[in-house]
């Protein structure tokens, strides 16, 4: 199993972890936005967008490495959608991300990618778009220590949740107890404090949210609220489970 031990202790006692997306950042104050919620959370998504893969452009390495730079102690978890996934990611291996996810759909060749992310000593993360079913994981599951269920189609931020992109994140989680799977399940997109109790109850234990975090009056008031049902999403799931 990849073991996603070092992932878990970083989140350091909290049951689960918000992951604010940058691409809702304002892109001249950045530095200014991230400030803001600094304190609140441990990891921060850097989305990579190629204009092929998904539809739109967005940052590049350099990006990451004045994050890195600056934050050099925080979890920079970075999210490729990038194709071929192979021809990109020795350059962000470069600037030290602290896990690097990369799409199955991105390259023949999932399994020689994530092997060569586990080689470099990195956290490697795999992910899927809402179109494509959870089966074609199974057989990387053991090398990873993170699964990405993407719960809008990728390309931009502030689209609506996809409810079909739950039962994914359930098979993932029914899957890691029963073969004590070793990973993290993240969701991206559409996800703000109206849905977060429902992601986590499903298994999800890494939120991404961008648009309902960034340019909003109180981002901190946000990222509690999401903490708090997610806290009663947990407890439901649980119960579930029992
Ligand atoms: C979508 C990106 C997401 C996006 C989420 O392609 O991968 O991380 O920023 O944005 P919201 O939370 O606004 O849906
Ligand atoms: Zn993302």
């Amino acid at each position: 199993m990849a073991g996603s031990f070092q992932l878990i202790k970083k989140m350091e006692g909290r049951s689960v972890i918000i992951s604010p997306s940058l691409l809702s950042a304002d892109v001249l104050n950045m530095e200014r936005d991230i400030e803001k919620i600094e304190k609140e959370v441990e990891w921060l998504h850097l989305d990579i967008m190629d204009g092929h893969f998904v539809p739109n452009l967005s940052y590049g390495p350099s990006l990451l490495k004045a994050l890195r730079k600056r934050y050099p102690h925080k979890f920079i978890d970075v999210h490729i959608m990038v194709e071929p996934a192979e021809a990109f990611t020795e350059m962000f291996l470069a600037e030290r991300p602290s896990l690097l996810t990369v799409h199955a759909e991105a390259t023949p060749h999932i399994h020689r990618v994530l092997q060569s992310i586990r080689k470099d000593g990195t956290p490697c993360g795999v992910s899927i778009n809402p179109g494509t079913p959870v089966e074609v994981l199974y057989p990387v599951l053991h090398m990873v220590d993170l699964v990405l269920i993407m719960s809008v189609n990728p390309g931009y931020g502030g689209q609506s949740f996809i409810p079909e992109t739950l039962e994914k994140v359930s098979a993932l989680a029914k899957w890691r107890t029963e073969n004590k799977g070793d990973y993290l399940i993240q969701m991206d997109g559409g996800i703000g404090p109206d849905n977060t109790e429902l992601v986590v109850r499903h298994g999800c234990d890494v939120v991404v949210a961008g648009s309902a975090i960034f340019g909003k009056p109180d981002p901190v008031a946000i990222i509690k609220e999401m903490r708090v049902n997610a806290e009663r999403g947990r407890q439901i799931g649980e119960k579930r489970n029992l």
